[in-house]
């Protein structure tokens, strides 16, 4: 699969980031949102849905499988099949830049009687799918292929048998695809989770219907989901992403002066790792007017610039900010002191191997950082000089936590390719121009 042409940006050094906004929804909800009410039997409702290129490859994936999705006025809407109710596409189905969008569909296809065959661009068919295609061929799913990268053909049965699964990588989306493949499965399927990760699946699951209990297990916990339960579609609402606020929270921090808040954000533990760091760094973030939206806990996060210090961030912190690294190793930069991040070896397998490659952004931009094992250690002393070209690998986090080097650095910092930002926040150049961040095309 192809993509457009490269975009390259420059950020500069801004004045001080003042406003009150809010970021679109979240990702991972908004996928999750389309395949449950593709499951479900009739109408399911989506408000601020995130309307960004991986979000719109699943709305496009469960439309090809029978259950079109499809914008009303501000709503989404998903007319469901039923639990086991989807039906043959025409031809493959393409999912971009997206691993959540092929994993998690790998689990909603696994129960039908179908044979799919998933494409993806360059950055992710080089991305491990044997971690989710394991469990699921041990649930009855058949795969054409002896490979374990995309373009994949995978062949669902009516007959899949429940399994019980440890995960041995801290992986929602794989969780996921199992408790998924585990709805359309008579019998109960179990996943052992060592490490909690994101739980929206779960939340979401119980939301529509389905019966999923939990219970401790050792010092993790173990999810059942009883399997041929019948969900009725529902009323959906996402809450922002703070995956996507985290580089506007980033960016207040770091560039002097500022103080911005963004309303209505996502403020699930099992998501708030990178906010959790911010703190401890001595970072003025707070989470205000708490509450629950559609079964979920959300905030206004508010951040004002901050003298910050490097701190070490345990390895089981890892899941619950595993997005936010690239960004989290630049705010590190322009603290004092050594930031020791361990447990790192998911980021590698990301949409690029992002503990190289921030490694090398950083290096780019004059900043002190070494990778030893799973552990990635920035040394920070306050600035950052800048003037250097990211290499940005297809992937939107690179380029997204890089251009927010360049609003504090003492040169501006080019990206070479931005046009991978819209796979999940197309707004973020305009949101951030919005606080009073400075971009130029093409290299500075
Ligand atoms: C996601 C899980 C994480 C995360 C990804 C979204 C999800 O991936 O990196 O952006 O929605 O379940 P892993 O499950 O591979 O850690």
């Amino acid at each position: 699969m192809t993509h457009a042409d490269p975009a390259p940006l420059s950020a500069f050094s801004s004045c001080a980031l003042k406003g009150t906004l809010r970021v679109p929804g979240d990702k991972s909800i908004s996928h999750r949102a389309l395949m449950l009410g593709a499951l479900a039997s009739g109408r399911t409702l989506i408000r601020g849905l995130l309307e960004s290129e991986d979000v719109l490859n699943t709305a496009r994936a469960v439309t090809a499988l029978g259950a079109p999705a499809q914008k009303t006025g501000d709503v989404w809407e998903v007319l469901g099949r039923g639990t086991g109710g989807l039906t043959q596409p025409a031809g493959p189905i393409d999912f971009g830049n997206s691993g959540t969008g092929a994993r998690l569909m790998m689990g909603v296809i696994a129960p039908h009687d179908v044979s799919v065959s998933l494409v993806g661009d360059a950055s992710l068919s080089k991305r491990p799918m044997a971690r989710v295609l394991g469990p699921l061929k041990q649930m009855g799913l058949e795969v054409e292929e002896k490979r374990d990268r995309l373009p994949l053909t995978i062949r669902g049965t009516s007959r899949l048998v429940p399994i019980t699964y440890t995960l041995p990588v801290p992986s929602a989306q794989l969780k996921s695809a199992i408790l998924l493949a585990g709805l359309g499965t008579a019998g109960e399927t179990t996943v052992i989770e060592p490490e909690a990760t994101r739980d929206h699946t779960e939340r979401m699951l119980r939301h529509f219907g389905a019966e999923v209990t939990t219970a401790a297990d050792g010092n993790g916990t173990r999810i059942t989901i009883k399997g041929e339960a019948e969900l009725e579609g529902r009323e959906v609402t996402v809450p922002g992403d703070p995956s996507s606020a985290a580089f506007l929270i980033a960016a207040a921090l770091i560039v002097p002066g500022s103080d911005i808040t963004i309303e209505g954000v996502l403020v699930n533990p099992t998501r708030t790792g990178f906010y959790t760091t911010l703190k401890e760094m001595g970072g003025d973030v707070s989470f205000l007017n708490l509450r629950q939206e559609g079964g979920e806990p959300i905030a206004d996060i508010r951040a004002r610039f901050s003298e910050l210090s490097g701190v070490t961030v345990p390895a089981e912190r890892a899941p619950s900010m595993i997005d936010e690294y690239p960004m989290l190793a630049v705010v590190a930069a322009f603290a004092r002191g050594a930031m020791r991040m361990d447990g790192l070896a998911e980021l590698k397998v990301k949409e690029s191997d992002r503990l190289a490659a921030t490694a090398a952004g950083l290096v780019a931009n004059g900043v002190k950082a070494d990778i030893n094992g799973d552990t990635l250690t920035v040394h920070g002393t306050g600035s950052v000089p800048g003037g250097g070209t990211v290499a940005t690998h297809l992937d939107h986090r690179m380029a997204m936590s890089f251009l927010v080097m360049g609003l504090a650095s003492a040169k501006p910092v080019n990206v070479d390719d931005t046009a991978m930002i819209a796979t999940s926040f197309p707004q973020f150049r305009p949101l951030m121009e919005q606080i009073g961040a400075r971009f130029g095309e093409g290299a500075a």
